[in-house]
Protein backbone atom coordinates (compact mmCIF):
# COMPACT_ATOMS: atom_id res chain seq x y z
CA UNK A 1 0.00 0.00 0.00
CA UNK A 2 2.84 2.24 1.11
CA UNK A 3 4.55 2.32 -2.24
CA UNK A 4 1.76 2.70 -4.23
CA UNK A 5 1.20 5.87 -6.16
CA UNK A 6 -2.47 7.59 -5.07
CA UNK A 7 -5.39 8.46 -6.76
CA UNK A 8 -8.09 10.93 -5.97
CA UNK A 9 -11.60 11.42 -7.73
CA UNK A 10 -15.02 11.87 -7.39
CA UNK A 11 -18.35 12.98 -9.04
CA UNK A 12 -20.92 15.50 -7.41
CA UNK A 13 -24.49 13.86 -6.81
CA UNK A 14 -26.02 16.33 -8.30
CA UNK A 15 -27.91 14.22 -11.01
CA UNK A 16 -28.63 11.16 -12.71
CA UNK A 17 -25.47 9.44 -13.07
CA UNK A 18 -25.12 9.03 -16.35
CA UNK A 19 -23.84 6.00 -18.98
CA UNK A 20 -20.99 9.41 -19.83
CA UNK A 21 -19.89 9.19 -15.82
CA UNK A 22 -19.80 5.54 -16.19
CA UNK A 23 -17.71 5.08 -19.76
CA UNK A 24 -15.76 8.47 -19.10
CA UNK A 25 -14.71 7.63 -15.47
CA UNK A 26 -16.17 5.34 -13.07
CA UNK A 27 -15.40 2.63 -15.45
CA UNK A 28 -11.69 3.51 -15.65
CA UNK A 29 -11.53 3.80 -12.01
CA UNK A 30 -12.09 -0.14 -11.48
CA UNK A 31 -8.79 -1.06 -13.27
CA UNK A 32 -7.15 1.50 -11.55
CA UNK A 33 -7.92 -0.24 -8.11
CA UNK A 34 -5.18 -2.83 -8.73
CA UNK A 35 -2.13 -0.33 -9.43
CA UNK A 36 -3.02 2.22 -7.25
CA UNK A 37 -3.71 3.36 -4.16
CA UNK A 38 -7.50 4.86 -4.93
CA UNK A 39 -9.51 7.29 -2.96
CA UNK A 40 -13.11 8.22 -4.86
CA UNK A 41 -15.02 10.44 -3.12
CA UNK A 42 -19.07 11.51 -3.28
CA UNK A 43 -18.90 15.52 -3.87
CA UNK A 44 -21.56 16.66 -2.00
CA UNK A 45 -19.94 20.22 -0.86
CA UNK A 46 -19.23 20.61 -4.80
CA UNK A 47 -22.90 19.94 -5.51
CA UNK A 48 -24.66 22.77 -2.99
CA UNK A 49 -22.77 25.93 -5.34
CA UNK A 50 -25.89 24.79 -7.19
CA UNK A 51 -29.14 24.56 -5.45
CA UNK A 52 -30.34 20.82 -4.62
CA UNK A 53 -33.68 19.01 -3.44
CA UNK A 54 -32.46 17.75 0.27
CA UNK A 55 -34.52 14.49 -0.11
CA UNK A 56 -32.96 14.06 -3.47
CA UNK A 57 -29.53 14.68 -2.75
CA UNK A 58 -29.21 12.54 0.42
CA UNK A 59 -30.58 9.91 -2.33
CA UNK A 60 -28.24 10.45 -4.40
CA UNK A 61 -25.13 9.99 -2.18
CA UNK A 62 -25.82 7.27 -1.70
CA UNK A 63 -26.91 6.03 -4.98
CA UNK A 64 -23.47 7.21 -6.10
CA UNK A 65 -22.15 5.10 -3.28
CA UNK A 66 -24.43 1.99 -4.62
CA UNK A 67 -23.28 3.22 -8.24
CA UNK A 68 -19.72 2.71 -7.49
CA UNK A 69 -19.84 -0.43 -5.70
CA UNK A 70 -21.98 -1.86 -8.72
CA UNK A 71 -19.64 -0.87 -11.01
CA UNK A 72 -16.21 -2.93 -9.69
CA UNK A 73 -15.28 -0.75 -7.03
CA UNK A 74 -14.51 -2.49 -4.18
CA UNK A 75 -14.54 -1.21 -0.93
CA UNK A 76 -12.25 -3.27 0.38
CA UNK A 77 -9.15 -1.92 -1.93
CA UNK A 78 -10.38 1.34 -2.49
CA UNK A 79 -11.25 3.93 0.02
CA UNK A 80 -14.90 5.61 -0.50
CA UNK A 81 -16.50 8.39 1.49
CA UNK A 82 -18.66 11.37 1.19
CA UNK A 83 -17.03 14.77 1.35
CA UNK A 84 -19.18 16.48 3.94
CA UNK A 85 -18.16 13.57 6.00
CA UNK A 86 -14.56 15.00 6.80
CA UNK A 87 -14.91 18.30 8.06
CA UNK A 88 -11.16 18.93 7.05
CA UNK A 89 -12.31 19.56 3.08
CA UNK A 90 -13.95 22.51 4.34
CA UNK A 91 -11.41 23.62 6.55
CA UNK A 92 -8.49 23.18 3.84
CA UNK A 93 -10.68 24.93 1.31
CA UNK A 94 -10.70 28.28 4.00
CA UNK A 95 -7.40 28.28 4.52
CA UNK A 96 -6.52 27.84 0.39
CA UNK A 97 -9.10 30.50 -0.26
CA UNK A 98 -6.47 32.67 1.58
CA UNK A 99 -3.49 31.54 -1.06
CA UNK A 100 -6.08 32.04 -4.66
CA UNK A 101 -6.38 35.27 -6.44
CA UNK A 102 -9.72 36.54 -7.45
CA UNK A 103 -8.10 36.89 -11.09
CA UNK A 104 -7.68 33.56 -11.23
CA UNK A 105 -10.79 32.20 -10.41
CA UNK A 106 -12.86 34.23 -12.78
CA UNK A 107 -10.30 32.87 -15.53
CA UNK A 108 -12.20 29.64 -15.03
CA UNK A 109 -14.04 28.23 -17.73
CA UNK A 110 -16.53 26.29 -15.74
CA UNK A 111 -17.30 29.32 -13.42
CA UNK A 112 -18.39 31.45 -16.28
CA UNK A 113 -20.44 29.00 -17.99
CA UNK A 114 -22.18 27.71 -14.78
CA UNK A 115 -22.91 31.60 -13.98
CA UNK A 116 -24.28 31.95 -17.23
CA UNK A 117 -26.37 28.89 -16.76
CA UNK A 118 -27.59 29.89 -13.19
CA UNK A 119 -27.23 33.87 -13.49
CA UNK A 120 -29.97 34.19 -10.40
CA UNK A 121 -27.53 31.88 -8.15
CA UNK A 122 -23.49 33.25 -8.51
CA UNK A 123 -22.61 32.42 -5.07
CA UNK A 124 -19.33 32.83 -3.82
CA UNK A 125 -19.24 28.99 -3.59
CA UNK A 126 -19.18 28.95 -7.36
CA UNK A 127 -16.39 31.09 -7.25
CA UNK A 128 -14.02 29.47 -5.29
CA UNK A 129 -15.60 25.45 -6.16
CA UNK A 130 -12.20 25.00 -7.63
CA UNK A 131 -10.44 25.73 -4.21
CA UNK A 132 -12.54 23.14 -2.51
CA UNK A 133 -11.43 20.64 -5.26
CA UNK A 134 -7.89 21.93 -4.49
CA UNK A 135 -8.76 20.88 -0.63
CA UNK A 136 -9.69 17.62 -1.79
CA UNK A 137 -6.93 16.52 -3.91
CA UNK A 138 -4.08 18.02 -1.49
CA UNK A 139 -5.13 16.31 1.57
CA UNK A 140 -4.72 13.19 0.48
CA UNK A 141 -1.17 13.63 -1.51
CA UNK A 142 -2.78 12.27 -4.23
CA UNK A 143 -0.56 11.96 -7.14
CA UNK A 144 -2.75 11.59 -10.14
CA UNK A 145 -6.25 13.29 -10.73
CA UNK A 146 -8.01 10.93 -13.44
CA UNK A 147 -10.56 13.97 -14.64
CA UNK A 148 -12.58 14.71 -17.73
CA UNK A 149 -10.75 17.84 -19.89
CA UNK A 150 -13.58 19.99 -18.69
CA UNK A 151 -11.90 19.66 -15.22
CA UNK A 152 -8.36 19.60 -16.14
CA UNK A 153 -8.42 23.60 -15.63
CA UNK A 154 -9.11 22.83 -11.95
CA UNK A 155 -5.97 20.73 -11.15
CA UNK A 156 -3.93 22.96 -12.79
CA UNK A 157 -4.94 25.48 -10.43
CA UNK A 158 -4.60 23.29 -7.89
CA UNK A 159 -1.41 22.93 -8.66
CA UNK A 160 -0.48 26.28 -8.79
CA UNK A 161 -2.02 26.09 -5.25
CA UNK A 162 0.06 23.90 -4.12
CA UNK A 163 3.27 24.93 -5.23
CA UNK A 164 2.41 28.56 -4.03
CA UNK A 165 1.52 27.46 -0.34
CA UNK A 166 5.12 24.94 -0.56
CA UNK A 167 7.19 27.94 -2.14
CA UNK A 168 6.24 30.40 0.82
CA UNK A 169 6.18 27.73 3.56
CA UNK A 170 8.13 25.28 2.74
CA UNK A 171 11.39 26.74 1.71
CA UNK A 172 14.03 24.49 3.50
CA UNK A 173 11.99 21.48 1.23
CA UNK A 174 9.71 18.41 2.56
CA UNK A 175 6.71 20.09 0.97
CA UNK A 176 3.43 20.02 2.98
CA UNK A 177 1.53 19.26 -0.21
CA UNK A 178 2.53 17.10 -3.20
CA UNK A 179 1.77 18.28 -6.11
CA UNK A 180 -0.48 16.10 -8.48
CA UNK A 181 -0.68 16.01 -12.13
CA UNK A 182 -4.55 15.62 -13.34
CA UNK A 183 -4.47 12.59 -16.28
CA UNK A 184 -6.62 11.95 -18.87
CA UNK A 185 -7.10 7.78 -19.31
CA UNK A 186 -6.62 6.99 -22.71
CA UNK A 187 -9.59 4.34 -22.39
CA UNK A 188 -12.07 7.04 -21.07
CA UNK A 189 -14.66 7.87 -23.27
CA UNK A 190 -16.11 11.32 -23.89
CA UNK A 191 -19.55 10.48 -24.35
CA UNK A 192 -21.86 13.17 -26.02
CA UNK A 193 -25.45 14.16 -25.45
CA UNK A 194 -27.94 12.08 -27.74
CA UNK A 195 -30.04 15.03 -28.56
CA UNK A 196 -27.10 17.69 -29.28
CA UNK A 197 -24.10 15.78 -30.54
CA UNK A 198 -21.69 18.33 -29.90
CA UNK A 199 -22.09 19.02 -26.14
CA UNK A 200 -21.22 16.77 -23.63
CA UNK A 201 -23.67 13.93 -22.13
CA UNK A 202 -24.51 16.02 -18.81
CA UNK A 203 -26.47 14.49 -15.84
CA UNK A 204 -27.77 17.75 -15.52
CA UNK A 205 -29.63 18.30 -18.65
CA UNK A 206 -33.10 19.31 -18.51
CA UNK A 207 -34.06 17.49 -21.90
CA UNK A 208 -33.76 13.47 -20.37
CA UNK A 209 -33.27 12.41 -24.10
CA UNK A 210 -29.87 13.57 -24.28
CA UNK A 211 -28.71 11.29 -21.43
CA UNK A 212 -28.83 7.91 -20.65
CA UNK A 213 -28.78 7.18 -16.84
CA UNK A 214 -27.91 3.88 -15.16
CA UNK A 215 -30.83 4.18 -13.62
CA UNK A 216 -33.24 4.36 -15.97
CA UNK A 217 -35.74 1.46 -17.43
CA UNK A 218 -33.96 -0.57 -20.07
CA UNK A 219 -36.76 -0.09 -22.41
CA UNK A 220 -36.40 3.62 -22.06
CA UNK A 221 -32.65 3.16 -22.53
CA UNK A 222 -33.28 1.51 -25.44
CA UNK A 223 -35.60 4.36 -27.27
CA UNK A 224 -33.28 7.38 -26.08
CA UNK A 225 -30.76 5.17 -28.07
CA UNK A 226 -32.81 4.73 -30.96
CA UNK A 227 -34.27 8.36 -30.95
CA UNK A 228 -30.39 9.79 -31.01
CA UNK A 229 -29.88 12.48 -33.11
CA UNK A 230 -27.61 11.70 -35.96
CA UNK A 231 -27.22 12.67 -39.62
CA UNK A 232 -29.45 12.32 -42.89
CA UNK A 233 -26.11 10.91 -44.80
CA UNK A 234 -26.88 7.76 -43.30
CA UNK A 235 -23.31 6.48 -43.74
CA UNK A 236 -21.23 4.94 -40.43
CA UNK A 237 -18.05 6.15 -40.85
CA UNK A 238 -15.96 7.46 -38.27
CA UNK A 239 -15.21 11.09 -39.75
CA UNK A 240 -14.54 14.44 -38.29
CA UNK A 241 -17.75 16.04 -35.80
CA UNK A 242 -18.05 19.18 -38.43
CA UNK A 243 -19.22 16.85 -41.24
CA UNK A 244 -22.31 16.40 -39.77
CA UNK A 245 -21.03 12.86 -38.07
CA UNK A 246 -21.09 13.63 -34.65
CA UNK A 247 -23.93 11.99 -33.58
CA UNK A 248 -22.70 8.88 -35.35
CA UNK A 249 -19.07 9.35 -33.80
CA UNK A 250 -20.94 9.33 -30.27
CA UNK A 251 -22.88 6.18 -30.83
CA UNK A 252 -19.32 4.03 -32.31
CA UNK A 253 -17.73 6.25 -29.14
CA UNK A 254 -20.30 4.31 -26.87
CA UNK A 255 -20.06 0.76 -28.89
CA UNK A 256 -16.13 0.69 -28.49
CA UNK A 257 -15.97 1.95 -24.97
CA UNK A 258 -18.87 -0.93 -24.16
CA UNK A 259 -16.69 -3.60 -26.70
CA UNK A 260 -13.45 -2.17 -25.99
CA UNK A 261 -13.03 -1.67 -29.67
CA UNK A 262 -11.86 0.94 -31.74
CA UNK A 263 -14.53 3.11 -33.14
CA UNK A 264 -13.05 2.63 -36.81
CA UNK A 265 -13.29 -1.01 -36.08
CA UNK A 266 -16.71 -0.81 -35.46
CA UNK A 267 -17.60 1.52 -38.19
CA UNK A 268 -16.10 -0.68 -40.70
CA UNK A 269 -17.90 -4.03 -38.90
CA UNK A 270 -20.96 -2.03 -39.30
CA UNK A 271 -20.33 -0.24 -43.18
CA UNK A 272 -22.88 -0.74 -45.20
CA UNK A 273 -25.66 -1.21 -42.32
CA UNK A 274 -28.99 1.00 -41.58
CA UNK A 275 -28.73 3.51 -38.90
CA UNK A 276 -31.61 1.90 -37.44
CA UNK A 277 -30.27 -1.54 -37.05
CA UNK A 278 -26.92 -0.05 -36.14
CA UNK A 279 -28.53 1.86 -33.02
CA UNK A 280 -30.84 -1.38 -31.96
CA UNK A 281 -26.64 -2.82 -32.12
CA UNK A 282 -25.79 -0.34 -29.33
CA UNK A 283 -29.01 -0.07 -27.46
CA UNK A 284 -28.65 -3.71 -26.89
CA UNK A 285 -24.29 -3.68 -25.90
CA UNK A 286 -25.23 -0.59 -23.53
CA UNK A 287 -27.74 -3.04 -22.05
CA UNK A 288 -25.91 -6.00 -21.60
CA UNK A 289 -23.01 -3.62 -20.59
CA UNK A 290 -25.28 -2.42 -17.62
CA UNK A 291 -27.67 -5.64 -16.99
CA UNK A 292 -25.18 -6.99 -14.26
CA UNK A 293 -23.70 -3.31 -12.89
CA UNK A 294 -28.42 -2.95 -12.43
CA UNK A 295 -28.77 -6.47 -10.36
CA UNK A 296 -25.48 -5.46 -8.44
CA UNK A 297 -26.98 -2.01 -7.63
CA UNK A 298 -30.55 -3.76 -6.62
CA UNK A 299 -28.75 -6.11 -4.39
CA UNK A 300 -27.11 -3.49 -3.05
CA UNK A 301 -30.52 -1.23 -1.99
CA UNK A 302 -31.35 -3.94 0.39
CA UNK A 303 -28.33 -3.70 2.62
CA UNK A 304 -28.68 0.32 4.32
CA UNK A 305 -26.77 -1.08 7.00
CA UNK A 306 -23.58 -2.24 4.92
CA UNK A 307 -23.94 1.56 3.41
CA UNK A 308 -24.56 3.34 6.39
CA UNK A 309 -20.99 1.52 7.96
CA UNK A 310 -19.76 1.73 4.69
CA UNK A 311 -19.94 5.58 4.98
CA UNK A 312 -18.69 5.58 8.46
CA UNK A 313 -15.81 3.49 8.38
CA UNK A 314 -14.67 5.29 4.49
CA UNK A 315 -15.17 8.98 6.79
CA UNK A 316 -12.52 7.55 9.59
CA UNK A 317 -10.23 6.61 7.45
CA UNK A 318 -10.58 9.80 5.34
CA UNK A 319 -10.39 11.92 8.18
CA UNK A 320 -7.07 10.49 9.33
CA UNK A 321 -5.27 10.77 5.92
CA UNK A 322 -6.70 14.25 6.02
CA UNK A 323 -6.45 15.39 9.39
CA UNK A 324 -2.15 14.80 9.25
CA UNK A 325 -2.40 17.06 5.99
CA UNK A 326 -4.47 19.65 8.06
CA UNK A 327 -2.09 19.82 11.02
CA UNK A 328 0.98 20.35 9.21
CA UNK A 329 -0.70 23.13 7.46
CA UNK A 330 -1.67 24.91 10.71
CA UNK A 331 1.30 24.49 11.64
CA UNK A 332 3.32 26.23 9.40
CA UNK A 333 0.62 28.84 8.95
CA UNK A 334 1.05 30.18 12.94
CA UNK A 335 -2.21 28.29 13.87
CA UNK A 336 -1.72 27.49 17.84
CA UNK A 337 -2.08 23.95 17.75
N1 LIG B 1 -15.48 18.95 -10.01
C1 LIG B 1 -15.52 17.55 -10.32
C2 LIG B 1 -16.56 17.29 -11.40
O1 LIG B 1 -17.55 17.98 -11.45
C3 LIG B 1 -15.84 16.73 -9.11
C4 LIG B 1 -14.77 16.85 -8.09
C5 LIG B 1 -14.81 17.53 -6.92
C6 LIG B 1 -13.47 16.28 -8.18
N2 LIG B 1 -13.64 17.40 -6.23
C7 LIG B 1 -12.80 16.66 -6.98
C8 LIG B 1 -12.83 15.50 -9.14
C9 LIG B 1 -11.48 16.27 -6.76
C10 LIG B 1 -11.52 15.13 -8.91
C11 LIG B 1 -10.85 15.50 -7.72
O2 LIG B 1 -16.39 16.38 -12.17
Amino acid sequence: MEDKKTIFSGVQPSGNITLGNYLGAIKNWVSLQEEYNCIYAMMDMHAITVRQNPQELRRRTLDLLKIYIACGIDPEKSLLFVQSHVGAHAQLAWVLNCYTYMGELSRMTQFKDKSTKHADNINAGLFTYPVLMAADILLYQADLVPVGKDQMQHIEITRDIAERFNSIYCKEGNPVFKVPKGFMPKSGAKVMSLAEPTKKMSKSDENPKAYISLLDDFGVMVNKIKSAVTDSEGKIEYRPDDEGKAGINNLLTIMAAVTGNTEEKIASEYAGCGYGDFKKAVAEAVVEELRPIRARYDELSKSKDYLEELCRTGAERADYIASKTLKKVYKKLGFLI
